[in-house]
């Protein structure tokens, strides 16, 4: 049927396409109410992307909410049998993003049932056709939750320690994770097995074999032969040179089991599809028989056109941030031969371009790196680690890039003791996260007070007991009277991208990489 292009919006288009391809394949629409018992969200709440849900009382006294996801809505009601239902869906969900609750349209499906490797492979090639639909330039990458999972069974860990590793995987971070190795005391083989499959990337036939060489027991090498069958169905579909392994796609071991994947497309900086198997939220709903299924974000698809548009000039975009470190991560990129004309005489210029290597450096406010390099309009950018621990941008962190150092620490006036402290302690701070989760780690009660700069006055005019600050050389704090209580954490600069650009990108930013370690 021919879409009435000047009828529909750009939404709609993609909805109907996409409707379209799914009830080709013998998937049916489930409609659902966009108001559910609260309750399910509630129990469920690591397996939505934001713990926050919008709650309401029902007329008849219930507590209820707004749907934050349809997943476990189609899960709650569905049949639990060996027969396979195969669904499709088209619903607002309503997410918080950290300010507000937004709607959100997701377009998605659920294979409910006996969940095959053919069924498994029908999965993955509708999620590429998905994507083929919102770009000509999409990335369908593939993991194994039994894979990562079987290789951290090798270690005994605390819950926290496994945590920690599971975040440096998802953001690429090889230096953070040797760090946390040495810290708890794992032993080298281990250490280089998990920053070998953190690197990890390409089609499955060219990562095979190194992915057999880190199986270390049964459940590495039960994830492997059933990759090895879904590889099978995916050449049967043409998939097998589109879609890539990457271990740093990562889902809560608890709901997820076995596949899970994440699609891009080009110019679009956040993920647009994520999907995988995940038997286990049926045993947590008392059901018993096996499901995948996958959302496309139709949100993300904002501005898609005129993102693309702007990434057809092929230039790698990077962010320094102004001021003395810039200058030094400028210089260690221009003696790694990514020099630019320019850069350096004094100007009010803030963007320097090298054609003939492809490059375009922006000069921005150094804690603003890590926005451009997570919203796209930088593809990789250099930001101290303190601005990554208290935003937590989705970003990978690629390299320690060395400079920078300092430290964020606890200070107060000289005779200050923590015990003889009030027992709300008041803590001023521009890091507000940083602090918080440091006393949280402590039981300790604080009150934060946000400060935008020479946070050393706060404890001089009575305004906070202690401090929670940057350490460089420590000659304010002395030039103040001030004195560091406690270390929390050493930071200095790293190298990030952004996820969708290191898709796109990757020769390019891997070679800029390695030509500056
Ligand atoms: C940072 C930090 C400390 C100072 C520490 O301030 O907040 O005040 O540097 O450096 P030091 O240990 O070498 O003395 P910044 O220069 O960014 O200015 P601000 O106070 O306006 O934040």
């Amino acid at each position: 049927m021919e879409i009435q292009n000047e009828i529909l919006s750009y939404d709609e288009q993609i909805i109907f396409k996409l409707r379209m391809l799914y009830n080709e394949f013998g998937y049916s629409q489930y409609k659902m109410s966009r108001f559910e018992e609260y309750e399910l969200y509630a129990e469920n709440k690591a397996f939505l992307p934001s713990g926050e849900i919008l709650a309401f009382t029902g007329v008849d006294g219930r507590l209820m909410a707004l749907r934050p996801d349809v997943t476990l809505s189609i899960v709650k009601y569905a049949k639990d049998d060996d027969a396979l239902n195969k669904l499709y869906y088209n619903e607002n969900v309503y997410r918080s993003d950290g300010t507000e609750f937004k709607e959100q349209m997701q377009v998605g499906l659920e294979c409910i049932g006996n969940v095959d490797v053919d069924v498994m492979g029908e999965v993955l090639l509708l999620a590429k056709r998905s994507l083929d639909t919102l770009s000509e330039r999409s990335s369908l990458d593939i993991s194994h939750m039994g894979y990562l999972n079987g290789l951290l069974q090798r270690e005994k860990m605390t819950l926290q320690q496994r945590n920690e590793i599971i975040g440096c995987i998802s953001e690429k971070n090889t230096s953070e994770l040797k760090i946390i190795c040495a810290k708890y005391g794992f032993n080298d083989a281990f250490t280089y097995k998990l920053t070998t499959l953190t690197m990890l990337y390409g089609h499955y036939d060219t990562v095979r074999e190194k992915m057999q060489s880190l199986c270390v027991n049964e459940e590495m090498n039960e994830a492997l032969k059933d990759l090895d069958s879904l590889s099978d169905v995916m050449c049967k579909h043409g998939l097998d040179k589109c879609i890539n392994i990457d271990f740093s796609i990562v889902n809560d071991i608890s709901y997820y089991n076995g596949l899970i994947f994440q699609g891009y497309i080009e110019g679009v900086p956040a993920r647009v599809l994520s999907g995988g198997r995940y038997d286990e939220l049926m045993r947590k709903l008392g059901k018993t028989s096996g499901a995948i299924g996958f959302a496309v974000y139709l949100d993300k698809l904002e501005n898609a056109d005129s993102a693309q548009a702007d990434k057809a000039d092929g230039m790698l975009n990077i962010a320094l941030p102004k001021g003395r470190l810039g200058e030094k991560a400028y210089a260690i990129l221009e003696s790694a031969g990514y020099g630019c004309p320019g850069i350096r005489e004094e100007s009010r210029k803030l963007v320097f371009e090298n054609a003939e290597l492809g490059i375009r450096y922006f000069w921005v406010k150094p804690s603003d790196v890590a926005s451009y390099v997570e919203r796209g309009a930088a593809d990789i950018g250099v930001v101290g680690k303190d601005i990554l621990l208290e935003h937590s941008p989705e970003v990978y962190e690629l390299l320690d890039l060395g400079i920078g150092k300092c430290n964020v620490s606890v200070a107060a006036e000289k005779g200050f003791k923590p015990d003889n402290a009030p027992k709300i302690l008041r803590v001023a701070t521009k890091f507000p996260n940083i602090a918080r989760t440091h006393y949280q780690k402590q039981g300790r009660e604080i009150d934060i007070i946000k400060l935008n700069g020479s946070i050393e006055l706060a404890p001089l005019l009575s305004l906070s007991d202690v401090i929670v600050d940057i350490v460089e050389t420590g000659q304010t704090l002395i030039e103040n009277d001030l004195h560091p209580v406690e270390l929390i954490v050493e930071i200095s600069a790293r190298l990030i991208s952004n996820k969708s650009s290191y898709k796109f990108n990757q020769e390019k930013i891997d070679r800029l990489c390695e030509s500056i370690t």
